[in-house]
């Protein structure tokens, strides 16, 4: 840790990278599947199309393609890298964690690399660890990735989650720099995670190795979610903001998880957040759970919305329920 006089460790984004899976599904492709409508769809989430992966793309090959872009734009080597923490709820395996099979792809034998599963809220849990580990000096350059082949765990008969989710990855470079202890300075300011498990049959995956032995399909209380949705995002971001006397209004950008269109708008006018200020890739990405912040971060940096300096605020929720927002300077 370093003295606060000469200043603090920073856990700064170097840079970002993604990659989605080739092909598109459109509402209209969904529509032949199961009995839904395009305007369903888009009146009730916003999703207009979603990538899903063919069966040479899995979770583990979206992560390292998204890791080398992340590493190019950084300017820096897979051997920089003494930590990855990948956010997935659809490893490749049981075990090892697909963190692993990521480190070794990119040619990377130091460090450590292990999973997170916080689900849709899984990159910000991984950012938090991360953040951690490098305030603590047991990281210097981290690989934070969220990937995620929702795809294999839904029921493609079952219309009420099917049309929700997408596939792909998102990366960031995180490297430990010292700055002033300000504001003003770049990196993660404050981190924020929290999650009440009387929930976890709100949001869930029917099987596992220990229970069933399989790997199960996703199954969700729409309505439930959506309930406590805008309560508990708006509450953390309200937390993260006042802990770095922030108000919304010196947010420049707000990268939220993209689950539904509506649950954004209700959050946006419970915190009285510009709208313009809100970066969305749900109409073309679909919910792609731990990968969907990281995703339209590097969207939103790559056509030239997000530029360093700018204020930026990530939040999630996702199945436990878990939720957690993290305030950053790019
Ligand atoms: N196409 C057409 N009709 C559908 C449908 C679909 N894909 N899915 C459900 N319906 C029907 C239902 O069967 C129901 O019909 P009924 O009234 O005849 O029974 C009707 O639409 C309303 O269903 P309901 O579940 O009450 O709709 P809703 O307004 O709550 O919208 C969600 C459903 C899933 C879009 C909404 O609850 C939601 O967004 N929840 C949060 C989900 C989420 O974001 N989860 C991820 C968090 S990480």
């Amino acid at each position: 840790m370093s003295d606060k006089s000469t200043g603090v460790i920073r856990s700064v984004i170097a840079g970002c990278g993604s990659a989605l899976p080739q092909r598109i599904m459109t509402n209209a492709d969904i529509s032949k599947i199961v009995d839904t409508t395009d305007e369903w769809i888009v009146e009730r989430t916003g999703i207009k199309a979603r990538h899903i992966a063919d069966d040479s793309e899995t979770t583990r090959t979206l992560g390292v393609d998204a890791a080398r872009k992340a590493l190019a734009h950084a300017g820096l080597e897979a051997g920089d890298v003494d930590l990855i923490i990948v956010a997935t709820s659809t490893p490749d395996q049981t075990f090892p964690a697909t963190a692993t099979l990521i480190q070794a792809d990119l040619g990377i034998t130091r460090g450590a690399a292990f999973d997170v599963q916080a689900v849709c809220s899984g990159f910000v849990y991984a950012l938090t660890v991360a953040d951690a580990m490098m305030k603590t000096g047991q990281a210097s350059c981290v690989l934070v990735i969220g990937s995620e082949t929702f795809s294999r765990i839904l029921d493609w008969t079952d219309r009420t989650t099917c049309v929700l989710f997408g596939d792909g990855a998102g990366a960031v470079v995180l490297k430990a720099e010292t700055h002033p202890d300000s504001q003003q300075s770049p990196g993660i300011l404050v981190t924020r995670i929290h999650s009440d498990g009387r929930f976890h049959d709100k949001l869930y995956v029917d099987g596992g190795p220990s229970t069933t032995k399989t790997v199960g399909h996703l199954r969700m209380e729409g309505r439930e979610v959506f309930k406590h949705a805008v309560t508990n995002i708006s509450g953390v971001m309200d937390e993260v903001m006042k802990e770095a006397h922030v108000a919304p209004a010196d947010v420049n950008w707000f990268v939220p998880h993209q689950a539904n269109r509506r649950i954004l708008e209700g959050t946006v006018r419970k915190l009285g957040i510009r709208e313009e200020s809100i970066v969305m890739t749900l109409d073309r990405h679909g919910n792609t759970s731990a990968a969907s912040i990281p995703l339209a971060f590097d969207v939103a940096v790559k056509d030239g919305r997000i530029a360093k300096g700018d204020l930026v605020l990530f939040e999630a929720m996702g199945g436990g329920f878990t939720w957690g927002a993290v305030l950053a300077r790019y």
